[in-house]
């Protein structure tokens, strides 16, 4: 084969914004507005940021948004509080609380008490269930955006082989699951993992969530693979960059999600999307 072959960029931000545009159109028939309570306790500056962009995303689409800054020092317990209060409130349609919690708070008694309804990071156990059995109405927001962008791309799952590197909770056992959901045969690596690139090299389709700058590097990948970064990461130069040498391995990929600007665009828009299927069940419901 002579040429260098170059991969087709999947492009987060139009995808994102089409996504935000067909929200808009069906919010803008509803007569009761979608509603979202976003949570933020203490001063982490990204978390600060990634809650300033939802609140926008909420505006820019026509949902009702609520932030509660709430101090460092809060407990357990007043967080708790808010969470019972808003579980209740007829406007709020959707919670979310901002990871990551102080210490001294357990977040697993904070996603827990989020009514499932209005869990729209679907972070609580019965939505944890519900994906892993196929009924689920909300779907965890980076693992949904990925699996929009492969749909908006007509990439094709079905028979795929899947390699997820990552096991966390929000990104890779989920995303392993509706890949698998999509018919991919799927495999999930993680630190543990013997032979890495052996099994990254075998991929069709390859989601890194391991949040390692340059950690995926052509030598893993297989020519023609499709190549989905979650990661965000500083380079040495303190510039954002994902897990994947976007240099090295765009050169032999058929499609690759740059850094910033591909899977992280993606993530607040299925949390608009989420924010508006909550909202019409339980308008139905009541
Ligand atoms: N912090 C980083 N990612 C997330 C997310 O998806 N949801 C929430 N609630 N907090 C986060």
């Amino acid at each position: 084969m002579t040429g260098k072959m170059q991969a087709a960029i999947i492009d987060g931000r139009a995808v994102s914004a089409s996504v935000r545009e067909r929200i808009k159109a069906e919010v803008s028939g509803m007569e009761t507005k979608p509603g979202l309570a976003v949570i933020i306790v203490g001063n982490d500056p990204a978390s600060a940021v990634y809650v300033r962009n939802k609140k926008r995303g909420c505006e820019e689409v026509g949902f009702n948004s609520w932030v509660y800054e709430l101090p460092e020092n809060t407990t357990e317990d007043e967080l708790l509080s808010l969470i019972d209060r808003l579980n209740v409130e007829k406007d709020v349609h959707g919670i979310l609380v901002q990871l990551p919690l102080p210490r001294h708070i357990d977040e697993s008694h904070i996603t827990e008490r989020i009514v499932p309804e209005k869990d729209v990071d679907a972070f609580h156990s019965i939505n944890v269930g519900k994906i892993l059995k196929g009924e689920a109405a909300l779907l965890p927001c980076t693992p949904a955006g990925i699996m929009e962008l492969l749909r908006y791309y007509d990439i094709k799952i079905s028979g795929a082989r899947c390699v997820v590197v990552g096991r966390s909770n929000i990104v890779g056992k989920p995303m392993a699951i509706l890949l698998l959901a999509a018919d991919g045969t799927v495999t999930v690596c993680h630190s543990k993992t013997k032979e890495l690139a052996s099994v990254t090299k075998e991929a069709d389709i390859l989601v890194s969530a391991v949040g390692k700058a340059k950690f995926i590097t052509a030598d893993m990948v297989k020519p023609g693979a499709v190549i989905i970064d979650v990661g965000m990461n500083r380079d040495e130069n303190g510039k954002l960059c994902g897990d994947v040498d976007f240099g090295s391995v765009s050169a032999i990929a058929s499609y690759i999600t740059p850094v910033p600007g591909g899977v992280g665009p993606m993530t607040i828009s299925m949390l608009l999307q989420n924010t508006l299927t909550a909202a019409k069940n339980i308008i139905q419901t009541n």
